[in-house]
C-alpha cells in the first residue's frame, strides 16, 4: 500500500506492516483522516496502540506524517502511519487489521456511503476491522458552509431515529452491528480535537449523529 512521509511517498507490504504493528496492543484506523491531526494526537495519547490515518488526498497528510517521522524529541512518533487510499478500495494489507475504527466528520463519498448505507463504503469499513472491532463515526451534513457540497444536498438528515430505522438493517447486511445511535453535541465534538472539529469551535454547530457499531455482528 502507499504511505506518505512528508513530501515523499513509499510502499509498504504486508510483512513489513505486520512487523511495525506487532509490538503494540492493537491497531486503530482513522478513516478520512484529512490532515491526520487526530491520528497523530491519538497515537501520542495511546502509546500502546498503532494508529493508521487513511485518506485518498495525500497532500493533506504531509505535515503530520513529516512530524511523525522526526526524532522523538522533535515530535516523532513510532506508532502512527498515513496510508493513501479510499474506503472503497482498502489495500489488502489493511484487511482485518483494526480493533478500533474512527470516522470523524466525513464528506464526499465516505459521508454519502455512511448515511445511505452503501455497500462499497460499509464493506470497506468492515474489511478493515477484525471480529469484534468497534467503529465510531460522527457525521454531520449541516456543518459545511454554504454552498452545501453537491454530495450533501439530497441526503436524508442522519438523525438517531433514521439510523435506527433505516441503517441498522443495511449495516447488519454488511457485517456491521449498530450498537448505538445518538446525538453528539458541540462540546463532545470539540473534545474530539480533530482539525475540523476545531475549525467549528468558534460557533455552535447543529448536533452531529454518533454511531457506534461492531464488526462481525
Ligand atoms: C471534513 S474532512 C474531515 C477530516 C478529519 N477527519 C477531521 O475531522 O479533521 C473529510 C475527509 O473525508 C475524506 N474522504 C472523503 N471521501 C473519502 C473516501 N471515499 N475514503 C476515505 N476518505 C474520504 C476527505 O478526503 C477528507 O479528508
Amino acid at each position: 500500500m502507499i504511505v506518505v512521509r512528508g513530501k515523499r511517498t513509499g510502499q509498504i507490504d504486508a510483512p513489513a506492516l505486520a512487523g511495525l504493528v506487532a509490538p503494540y496492543d492493537g491497531v486503530t484506523v482513522d478513516v478520512g483522516t484529512g490532515d491526520g491531526a487526530f491520528a497523530y494526537h491519538y497515537a501520542r495519547a495511546h502509546s500502546r496502540r498503532f494508529v493508521i490515518g487513511l485518506d485518498p488526498v495525500r497532500e493533506n497528510m504531509r505535515e503530520y506524517s513529516a512530524r511523525a517521522a522526526r526524532k522523538p524529541e522533535r515530535g516523532g512518533l513510532p506508532n502512527v502511519l498515513y496510508a493513501v487510499a479510499s474506503i472503497e478500495q482498502v489495500p489488502a494489507e489493511l484487511h482485518g487489521i483494526a480493533g478500533e475504527l474512527y470516522v470523524n466528520l466525513p464528506w464526499g463519498s465516505l459521508m454519502r456511503g455512511i448515511i445511505l448505507g452503501e455497500a462499497a463504503v460499509l464493506d470497506g469499513l468492515a474489511s478493515l476491522g477484525r471480529e469484534g472491532a468497534v467503529l465510531r463515526a460522527v457525521v454531520n451534513t449541516r456543518i459545511f458552509d454554504d454552498p452545501v457540497p453537491v454530495e450533501a444536498r439530497d441526503l436524508p438528515e442522519p438523525t438517531p431515529g433514521y439510523v435506527r430505522g433505516t441503517l441498522v438493517p443495511l449495516y447488519a447486511r454488511r457485517g456491521l452491528r449498530i450498537e448505538q445511535a445518538r446525538l453528539f453535541d458541540a462540546d463532545e465534538l470539540r473534545a474530539l480535537g480533530t482539525t475540523w472539529t476545531k475549525r467549528l469551535s468558534h460557533r455552535r454547530p447543529p448536533p452531529s449523529v454518533y454511531v457506534e457499531a461492531t464488526v462481525g455482528g
